[in-house]
């Protein structure tokens, strides 16, 4: 089955999907009626303004691989489904810093350059903060024309000519953290991705599985790297959780890259490391990051306090799996007194998503020999003898062991319906949907929830 088939629930793992499938699924309009009427609208405006090249057709049924090719659903493929890729492709790219993404057609087609690397056709794209944050504070564009989007869900027309657990035909997730790479920015229609970077979904996944890619690979090193976490114990059958601590140590030294080492071989001894019934404080507790935080927290046996927002997030995020206490973030001053109150003033373990100004605050919670982790900055220097902590993120795709470690992990959980995707709201308006879709987050307007883009 094909992605683009209407979303049904798996049989294998109903909580995986969003309980509400409405809600996840919204278009942009508000009335579903009205939705469903301008979603059709939508398809319809994206078909006109980005034709489906005719090496992609036929769209439904199953995905096209090579001659003995076995595909994830058992079908083998035939010579004559076999997927022409095309030489040229659609895709947005970025001119100058503070400008918007421009739509571009026949821009080539990234080239595969070793044979851990694989080609996907994107089919939906995950919106994170740093597609517009980027743009907008001049960071993290290594060269112009930039390609961006970092979160892909599509299927796989070009295997890896290593040995893998990936073959043509899979529909996959990949989380790009590999930013200065621009074949494997997810803004285009063909992307690149490393095979140990990608993680096998159902053949007709929620949509709402772009929305995680990055988030679970933050989470997971936050937790795994920075605090130290065994996730050995965790996992679906077959696929346990790496023990990361372990990974990086078994490594050359120089495989990891020299800024991030200190963090991944020195950043706590294993005395520090985080124990079941161990309290773990999220300051930013709406965001995805957040959302996979606790998920993968609470699968190690940590009880999770969460500040937020507690008028816009407390329905959502109350009685499930996200929380066992929400703490509202009006006032921080009174939130730290209730956290240090609540942990009996043995709080030790925090992690900021929302910024530099929030993790200050989340240090005071924290006694000393606390371990604090900036997903989204830190304060200017350490404090009342609380470490500090960047997440090394480009890890996920150096060091081959850390990112197969971790998608292997990933491809259970979601088999296992362990972990659930971030509630996300699907743009139907392809490549060209994005910069309004990049706009209501600018503005504030994308709350507690991901902005999926569906590429055609
Ligand atoms: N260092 C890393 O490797 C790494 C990796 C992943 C993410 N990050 C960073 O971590 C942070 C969280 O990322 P995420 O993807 O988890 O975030 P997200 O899901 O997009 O959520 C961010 C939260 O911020 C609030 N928000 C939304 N729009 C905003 C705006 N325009 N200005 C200020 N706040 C806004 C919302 O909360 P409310 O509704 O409660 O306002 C939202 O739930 C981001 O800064 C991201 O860049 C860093």
């Amino acid at each position: 089955m094909h992605l683009l088939s209407a979303p049904a629930a798996p049989h294998s793992s109903p909580s995986l999907w969003p309980p509400t499938p409405k809600r996840a699924y919204r278009a942009i309009s508000p009335a579903a009626e009205q939705g469903a009427k301008r979603r059709r609208t939508l398809e319809s405006e994206s078909e006109r303004s980005e034709p489906r090249a005719e090496d992609v057709k036929p769209r439904p049924g199953p995905s096209p691989a090579p001659a003995g090719a076995e595909a994830t659903n058992g079908t083998t493929a035939t010579a004559s489904t076999k997927h022409h890729i095309p030489e040229r492709q659609k895709a947005l790219l970025l001119h100058a810093p503070k400008s918007r993404y421009v739509l571009e057609d026949g821009f080539a087609v990234p080239k595969i350059k070793d044979d851990n690397e694989l080609l996907v056709r994107v089919e939906y794209i995950g919106l994170n903060p740093i597609d517009w944050k980027a743009p907008d504070f001049n960071f993290g564009i290594p060269s112009l024309p930039y390609l961006a989007g970092r979160d892909i869900v599509g299927t796989v027309v070009r295997a890896p000519t290593s040995d893998s657990r990936v073959k043509v035909g899979d529909v996959v997730l990949t989380a790009s953290t590999d930013y200065r790479d621009p074949r494997k920015a997810a803004y285009q229609h063909y992307a690149i991705a490393s095979s140990f970077n990608v993680a096998r979904l159902p053949s007709s996944p929620s949509p709402a599985t772009a929305g995680l890619g990055v988030a679970f690979v933050a989470a997971a090193l936050a937790l795994g790297v920075c605090l130290g976490c065994d996730f050995s114990g965790t996992g679906a059958k077959g696929a346990p959780g790496p023990n990361l601590p372990t990974v990086l140590r078994a490594l050359d030294p120089e495989v990891i890259p020299a800024d991030v080492r200190a963090e991944c071989l020195s950043g706590r001894t294993d005395a520090e490391r985080p124990k079941k019934g161990d309290w773990l404080a999220i300051w930013g507790g709406s965001s995805a990051s957040a959302k996979m935080l606790a998920q993968l927290a609470r699968l190690l046996g940590l009880r999770v306090i969460k500040v937020v927002d507690v008028g816009k997030h407390g329905a959502a995020l109350s009685w499930t799996k996200h929380a066992d206490l929400l703490v509202d973030s009006h006032d921080p001053a009174r939130a730290v007194a209730i956290i240090r109150r609540v942990t009996g003033e043995e709080l030790r373990f925090g992690v900021d998503t929302a910024g530099k100004e929030t993790a200050g605050w989340l240090g005071k919670c924290l006694g000393e020999g606390g371990h604090l982790v900036g997903l989204a900055g830190l304060p200017m220097k350490e404090e009342g003898g609380v470490r500090q902590h960047v997440v090394p993120i480009k890890v996920h795709h150096e060091c081959r062991e850390v990112g197969e470690g971790l998608m292997v992990w990933l491809e259970g959980l979601l088999r296992g319906g362990l972990v659930t995707p971030p509630e996300a709201e699907v743009v139907h308006e392809g490549l060209g949907g994005v910069n309004g879709a990049l706009d209501r987050m600018r503005r504030g307007e994308v709350s507690g929830r991901r902005l999926v883009v569906k590429v055609e």
